[in-house]
């Protein structure tokens, strides 16, 4: 049988469809209780592991893992649907180093996380709420960010980004306290059209993407950390232009 390859706005969703016999199982139904996981039980090995959060319907961690098979990821996003498409891709690819879970960003990396076991935390595209009596919602805080911190081993990763502008020029503000930040203003070399659905979608309105990758600043500890998170503003910007309409669009559908 042929395999099959699926698009997604006219860019090729990467790996293809395998025969069934050759599928994983990549869905997580049920997290245990809040406690660090077993990376090396999870995985049946033991590999470096990369974190999505908020990862849509997989789209980076299906690349990210076909091109780094000796890498294991771990993705959540906070709503069933798309990680039911999330997985089905997974298991359809055969992705034996992959998992999804249905879980929200905050309480993952704050309580599911050992201290220094991930090589690189990923987050594409956080929703940026317009509404101002929903800006309590938005991810990026300076306590968010700590705990991101914590979870990464030394050297490792955080790569961000967005399309809002407002919600990048807080980011900038407060990732430099945590991480080694670098801008990055050209597409990622691994997906020159854009690593995630939103990236893509975005894109294709024209709108510019932000993009930047931190390193885990060293030297600084949980208690320093925590203690700089408080000094620093909440993410209480207001978000402004073309890009409403287009998270309006968005909700709509998957
Ligand atoms: C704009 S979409 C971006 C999805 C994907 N990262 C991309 O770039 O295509 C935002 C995603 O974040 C998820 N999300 C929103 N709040 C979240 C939270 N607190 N924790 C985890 N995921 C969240 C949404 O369900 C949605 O899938």
């Amino acid at each position: 049988m042929e395999q099959e390859t699926e698009f997604e706005f006219g860019v090729a969703i990467p790996g293809r469809i395998l025969p069934e016999n050759q599928w994983a199982k990549t869905g997580i139904k049920r997290l245990p209780p809040p406690g660090p996981l077993d990376w090396t039980a999870i995985f049946g090995r033991t590999a470096p592991v990369v974190l999505e959060l908020g990862c849509g319907n997989g789209r980076y961690t299906l690349q990210s893992a076909l091109a780094r098979p000796e890498v294991d990821h771990f993705a959540t996003d906070i709503l069933p649907v798309v990680i039911r498409y999330a997985t089905r891709r997974g298991n359809q690819r055969g992705l034996t180093n992959v998992r999804f879970a249905v879980r929200d960003a905050e309480t993952f990396v704050r309580d599911y996380v050992a201290p220094g076991t991930v090589l690189e935390v990923h987050l594409y595209h956080p929703q940026p709420y317009h509404e101002q009596r929903l800006a309590h919602k938005r991810l990026v805080t300076p306590l968010f960010l700590a705990d991101v911190h914590r979870c990464l081993a030394p050297g490792g990763l955080f790569v961000i980004q967005t399309d809002n502008p407002d919600y990048w020029a807080y980011m900038k503000e407060v990732l430099p306290v945590f991480f080694e930040f670098e801008e990055h203003t050209e597409p990622w070399p691994d997906a020159p059209e854009g690593r995630s659905r939103r990236e893509i979608l975005a894109r294709s309105r024209g709108l510019t993407i932000y993009r930047g990758v931190g390193k885990a600043r060293e030297g600084l500890s949980r208690t320093e950390a925590l203690k700089v998170a408080k000094t620093l503003p909440a993410p209480t910007f207001r978000s402004r232009g073309p890009w409403c309409d287009l998270d309006a669009l968005e909700r709509e559908g998957h």
